[in-house]
């Protein structure tokens, strides 16, 4: 019965890698229902969005996931992010003061904007307390072809939010919270990593940066002037540890682009603190295909000087051994993570 079926979306992460579905069942213990991954070869968005509605299709209809509803992520580069500050007003004004605000950042026709927003809570700037938020904002065009590679998968979105968002959800499910302190997660992808910060069940903070596992492969690929598919090969093979003497080049080539992408957590976390007069991070999660690179946890550990860990997103949700193979889901582990907690 469908009508009954509207909580267990099916959580559907497209990204420029990897296309991953989660589905999870119960309302308060939850099971896993259904997963399911694949490599998005040579599909650039938007030129290639049948291509993509089709290798969706086949995707379902392989794990035979018959759920038609599902939650997704805006892929890619068609979500704009920013932290605002508004004075007190009711809900429904914020709304369009995020709004007019939002107008002012965006490159594109005003009228072409949806935008949505999260309040992060109340901050005292000068003599004013003002409302500290973040806001998403997206073109209409955009978010319709999304729709519209989903109907022609013949599936149906039922949400379309952002991937700090999933992310948030789920951190929360997987996580016992600690009053107070300031956790922060980060999924590094293919071609971008989010960075996200956390307190008390709440997003305070949210970035993207474009380092990511591409430019760790084209990073090697250089180093060994070699093909891009040996780059990637030997970037999983390796990462940022020395296990020998040969594998000096190849962890070196990785250090220099995860040096980069730890100074921009390690800014933003400054500006935080700085702005919202917080206190330092605690704890760090890492998520995304590329934060199973050997050596990462330990890499960001050290730079960072926070206890940094990979993250399990299937740490909390039941699985019966009868329906997955458990070591292939750790495979995926933390790939899933913005999956999960769209499907939460
Ligand atoms: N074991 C591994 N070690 C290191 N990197 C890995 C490993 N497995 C996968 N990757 C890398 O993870 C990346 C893909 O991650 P992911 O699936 O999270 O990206 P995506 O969500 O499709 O991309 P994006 O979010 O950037 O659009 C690729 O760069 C791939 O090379
Ligand atoms: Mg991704």
């Amino acid at each position: 019965m469908l009508i009954f079926d509207r909580k267990n979306l099916v959580g559907v992460d497209i990204g420029s890698y990897a296309v991953k579905a989660v589905k999870v069942k119960g309302t308060t213990v939850k099971t896993l229902d259904a997963i399911a991954y694949s490599r998005l070869d040579h599909i650039t968005l938007p030129q290639d969005n049948l291509r993509l509605s089709e290798a969706l299709r086949n995707l379902f209809n392989a794990h035979r996931i018959t759920t038609k509803k599902v939650a997704a992520v805006l892929p890619g580069n068609y979500l704009t992010l920013t932290h605002l500050y508004l004075p007190k007003m009711p809900k429904k004004d914020m709304k369009e003061a995020v709004r007019w605000e939002m107008r002012k950042q965006i490159t594109f026709p005003p009228e072409e904007l949806v935008c949505d927003f999260t309040s992060i809570g109340e901050v005292k700037r000068g003599e004013d307390i003002m409302i500290s938020l973040i806001a998403f904002g997206a073109m209409k065009r955009d978010v319709g072809q999304v729709i519209k590679i989903f109907e022609d998968a013949l599936l149906e979105p039922s949400t379309i939010d952002a991937t700090p968002i999933a992310m948030l959800a789920s951190f929360n499910h997987n996580n016992v919270w600690e009053d107070g302190i300031n956790y922060s997660m980060m999924d590094i992808g293919e071609s971008k990593s989010t960075l996200a910060i956390f307190k008390d069940k709440r997003l305070m903070f949210a970035r993207e940066i474009p380092i990511a596992g591409k430019e760790l492969t084209i990073s090697v690929m250089e180093r060994l002037a070699c093909a891009e598919a040996v780059a990637e090969k030997e970037k999983i093979r390796c990462g940022i540890v020395y296990s020998g003497e040969g594998d000096r080049a190849i962890a070196d080539a990785l250090s220099g682009v995860m040096e980069r992408l730890v100074a921009e957590a390690h800014r933003s976390f400054d500006y935080y603190q700085a702005q919202f007069r917080e206190g330092a991070i605690n704890k760090m999660f890492l998520c995304g295909g590329t934060s199973k690179l050997n050596g990462i946890d330990d890499f960001f550990t050290s730079s960072l000087g926070i206890p940094c860990f990979v993250d399990d997103p299937l740490r909390n949700i039941r699985i019966e051994p009868k329906r997955f193979t458990l070591t292939r889901l750790r495979e995926f582990g933390p790939d899933l993570t913005v999956a999960v907690g769209l499907a939460l």
